[in-house]
């Protein structure tokens, strides 16, 4: 008995972008990409594609299969850092998008971790108030937030949403386990992007390069692997399970090289994972709902399944969920 996934969707924009054509922009060659990232393709935003647009277009498809109203959602809380304004929040333009007349909206900010730490708010809502339904969705458009003249970083990202509707399920197996996050703002300096410069000039950040991803590459996957191994076993002592009880695992998909490492130290047949990072790089908030969307549609998930879910990103922040499916 808890809070259950009543839905899932996604929304992916058409334009497909090549680490090829990326050698056309910055000095970079497929051959690097694929070997440091895995990476092959990512989407690109185009018009009508905004983070909102793209967003929407997920919550629709999550509510089409969970046969939920609009009108019977009560918290729409979208992950993101890349909407196309600051306010109002990308949240309440999806609100407006899809008619979602009764919810209150806002935006959660924890970069990569945007959706597993709204997964844990909508949990929490849903468990005080089990009539209430709740949307919960990542999206990004990072092909808006990223310098295209750096290589460290214009190779990795892409853009995307994903979507999933909760509810409560009176069914004893059925519920979100629990959940393991942490976050270290000492560490904000290793992934970090700007604002727009201040308008008042005694709070002007100095070294304001503009609002785009700035990343210390190596210190990010050092700490990303300890982090997610760390909130995962974490998690298991506190839900006495084990990786032996794990039947399908969505981590974040942000480099092949990371995910390697830590399914190394987690001894997790490979055949469990879901990995999509190779078409769409990294998403940010919007890369867990996006797999898990389509680990859902092509039936790799069935009723009863233990599903892991774990994300790191800038913050920092980083965590893990075990949800009894
Ligand atoms: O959600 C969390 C978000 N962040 C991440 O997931 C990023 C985590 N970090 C990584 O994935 C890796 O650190 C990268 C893929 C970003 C970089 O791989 P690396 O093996 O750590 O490379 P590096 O930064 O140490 O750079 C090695 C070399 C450097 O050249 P020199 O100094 O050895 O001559 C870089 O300038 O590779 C060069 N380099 C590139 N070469 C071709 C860096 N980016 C590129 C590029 N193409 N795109």
């Amino acid at each position: 008995m808890g809070t259950i996934i009543l839905g899932t969707g996604s929304c992916l924009p058409s334009r497909v972008m090549s680490n090829v054509e990326l050698e056309s922009i910055v000095d970079t060659s497929d051959e690097w990409i694929r070997t440091r990232t895995g990476i092959e393709n990512r989407r690109i935003g185009g018009t009508g594609e905004k983070t909102y647009q793209l967003a929407a277009s997920a919550a629709r498809n999550a509510l089409e299969m969970a046969q939920v109203d609009a009108e019977e959602i009560k918290l729409l809380v979208v992950g993101t850092v890349s909407s196309h304004m600051l306010m109002p929040s990308c949240a309440c333009y999806v609100q407006n998008e899809i008619g979602a007349a009764s919810a209150f909206a806002y935006d959660l900010n924890a970069a990569c971790c945007g959706f597993l730490y709204g997964l844990d708010a909508g949990d929490r809502y849903v468990r005080t108030d089990t009539q209430s339904k709740v949307l919960i969705i990542g999206a990004e458009t990072l092909s808006s937030r990223v310098n295209w003249q750096d290589r460290n970083t214009c190779i990795l990202f892409g853009d995307g949403a994903g979507a999933a509707v909760l509810g409560h399920s009176d069914d004893s197996e059925r519920k979100i386990i629990g959940t393991n996050h942490r976050s270290d703002g000492g560490l904000w300096d290793l992934l970090y992007m700007h604002n727009a410069p201040s308008q008042n000039p005694d709070l002007l950040v100095e070294d304001n390069p503009g609002a785009h991803i700035i990343m210390e590459g190596r210190e990010i996957f050092k700490h990303a692997v300890k982090a997610m191994e760390e909130a995962i076993f974490g998690l298991f002592k506190k839900t006495g399970l084990s990786i032996d009880d794990v039947d399908v695992m969505i981590p974040h998909q942000a480099n092949f090289r990371i995910l390697n490492k830590l399914l190394e130290r987690l001894e997790i047949p490979r055949e469990k994972v879901v990995l999509n990072v190779m078409h769409y790089g990294n998403t940010s908030a919007a890369s867990i709902p996006i797999a898990l969307d389509e680990a859902n549609r092509a039936g790799r998930i069935e009723p009863g399944s233990t599903v892991l879910f774990c994300s790191f990103g800038g913050g920092l922040t980083w965590g893990a969920t075990l949800l009894s499916w």
